[in-house]
């Protein structure tokens, strides 16, 4: 949607409308993006994955993704714009801030960043110089090594608490949006209730206040590994750009994620 702000996507959350998002790369599919009406797009880390073919998110640089955001910012001029902030560019806090402002110049309104309670100084230290964070919780590919795989999180009630409770700290320290993947239902339910600021959700089931899918997967472009969550919208329809809308449709009627796209 042109001309998306954070307020505005506060706004969505209170009224109970769906924001409905997606991964951009390029200038093409930005430009399309925005004239179906997606409420935002993040220039997402994946891009290793879909973009680089490499088998983790980890060998991608700011410089990469400040390529790819100023792409996504010439192709969508008035879009609401995240950038993800790659692994081991954020370690502190005063390193979080001088690769940020890389994005933020690349033509990010936002920057995104994976982790907990060790992240709350670099949040509190990106907001009060001005850079819009949003937080990502639940399965965090940059950590894949550290979890042992690509696996649902939030099942033990220890662990699930354990998110809530980053969840609101982040919210604390000033993070104005919150990316939720792969939790079951409840959870993602949960948090977005105990949160005034809207959770995106991937994988996280159909109560969060938005949803975000890499793009490719939503095009059903990735043959050999469909996680559970994802649907191919182009299978049901005859070109990208109907393929986009039924997204948004299905994402703001509630009718997309389902639950055999949802984890228990
Ligand atoms: O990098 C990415 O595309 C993401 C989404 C999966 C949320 O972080």
């Amino acid at each position: 949607m042109a001309g998306m702000t954070i307020s505005k996507l506060n706004q969505m959350k209170a009224a109970g409308e769906k924001i409905a998002s997606l991964t951009a790369y390029d200038a093409t599919f930005a430009k399309l993006f925005a004239q179906c009406g997606i409420d935002f797009m993040l220039v997402g880390d994946s891009l290793g994955n879909v973009v680089q073919g490499q088998t983790s998110t980890l060998p991608v640089t700011v410089e990469q993704i400040a390529y790819h955001t100023e792409a996504v910012r010439r192709g969508a001029p008035e879009a609401f714009i995240i950038a993800d902030m790659p692994f081991m560019s954020y370690a502190t806090p005063e390193q979080a801030c001088l690769e940020a402002a890389k994005l933020m110049r690349a033509g990010a309104n936002m920057v995104k960043l994976e982790g907990g309670e060790w992240l709350l100084d670099t949040i509190r230290m990106l907001v009060e110089r001005s850079v819009p964070v949003c937080a990502h919780l639940g399965l965090m590919p940059q950590s894949v090594n550290l979890l042992g795989g690509y696996k649902i999180q939030g099942r033990d009630q220890a662990m699930a608490a354990n998110t809530v409770r980053q969840a609101l700290a982040a919210q604390q320290a000033g993070a104005q949006l919150l990316v939720l993947e792969c939790v079951p239902t409840e959870l993602g339910e949960l948090i977005s209730s105990k949160l005034s600021i809207p959770v995106i959700g991937i994988g996280a089931g159909v109560k969060t206040d938005g949803q975000i899918l890499v793009m490719h997967d939503m095009f059903g472009l990735n043959s050999d590994y469909l996680p559970k969550f994802v649907k191919n919208f182009l299978a049901e329809t005859s070109d990208f750009a109907a393929a986009v809308e039924l997204y948004i449709q299905q994402v703001k009627e509630g009718t997309f994620p389902g639950p055999e796209h949802s984890f228990e």
